[in-house]
């Protein structure tokens, strides 16, 4: 029972004061519903308005990958470094401790491996799991161009209705064929499907050429994602052009878990990322605390 002897008065109202209503910081999430942007503001971080995502997420389709062969000693030491973990609920449960305050994004798309056509994807995972697991976006691939690229939209799309309905985001991932151009254009064509369709975010690779024009036609953020190990001053390079031309920050798994020090290196990536760092003054943190041990 609240005491309600004695109750002190309202006074303190600020007739002079309006009350404030202020925009969202993240590009094209201004209409969006408070669960969504609150799980998008721990995604991205409010004050640089970007993200470093840890990828390891690669096992879902092809096995234990080099240097996630075990997620508890090699990538558990990582996680203080991200934004974000983007991993699967069977690595989520059974080696990431539920303490962490990290923000998860949740691959729910899956049942292709390396061994047959990877396009070939249904949705993996329950609403009722993402809720229950508190993540914050739920990742789907979708292949533009591929085999079974209208099945991978709709995948898409109905985890945008179904995570619309509970405040949970979702993240589309363009992947791209073997035989298909990496270029401006087709990342252009695949965002833009993605953004229309109802995508709260997209995942998408660097072209050298013109990868303002694919964030610039995007009107929801874009990550830039890693892909195959290159080395250490070259990664740090493209996350830095990433960023200045238009991305809301990176999701890198190889570039960092198989680097020679993954703690240096993903640190150097958040500085570049969250701080603008330079490419080289960036490569020299990375050495230094790589010294460091
Ligand atoms: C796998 C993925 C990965 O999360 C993505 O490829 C990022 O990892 P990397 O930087 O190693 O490419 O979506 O399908």
């Amino acid at each position: 029972m609240p005491d309600i002897d004695g109750i002190k008065e309202a006074k303190n109202f600020y007739t002079d004061r309006p009350q404030t209503c202020e925009g969202f910081f993240l590009k094209g999430s201004n209409s969006l519903d408070w669960g969504i942007k609150n799980r998008l503001a721990r995604i991205f971080n409010p004050q640089s308005g970007r993200t470093v995502m840890l990828a390891i997420d690669h096992g879902y389709f092809q096995g234990p990958t080099t240097g996630l062969e075990r997620v508890d000693i090699n990538i558990l030491p990582l996680a203080p470094y991200a934004d974000t973990l983007m991993l699967t609920r069977g690595i989520l449960r059974s080696v990431v401790p539920p303490s962490t305050s990290k923000a998860i994004v949740l691959r729910v798309s899956g049942g292709a491996s390396i061994l047959k056509e990877l396009s070939n994807e249904d949705i993996a995972v329950d609403i009722e799991e993402s809720i229950r697991l508190n993540v914050c976006p739920m990742a789907v691939q979708v292949f533009i161009g591929g085999e079974y690229e209208k099945e991978s939209i709709i995948n898409m799309t109905r985890m945008v209705d179904i995570g619309n309905r509970y405040g949970i985001p979702t993240l589309a991932v363009t992947a791209v064929g073997k035989d298909m151009a990496r270029d401006a254009k087709y990342f252009q064509l695949a965002c833009r499907i993605c953004a229309e369709l109802g995508a709260h975010y997209i995942k998408t690779y660097y072209v050298e050429k013109d990868f303002d024009t694919v964030t610039a036609s995007c009107p929801v953020p874009i990550v830039m994602v890693g892909g195959k190990k290159i080395p250490e001053l070259d990664a740090l390079t493209m996350a830095y052009n990433a960023v200045q031309q238009g991305a809301s920050g990176v999701d890198m798994g190889r570039n960092i878990f198989q680097s020679d020090a993954p703690v240096a290196m993903i640190q150097a990536d958040g500085a570049v990322v969250h701080q603008n760092m330079t490419p080289a003054d960036a490569f020299d943190l990375y050495r230094s605390l790589k010294e460091k041990g």
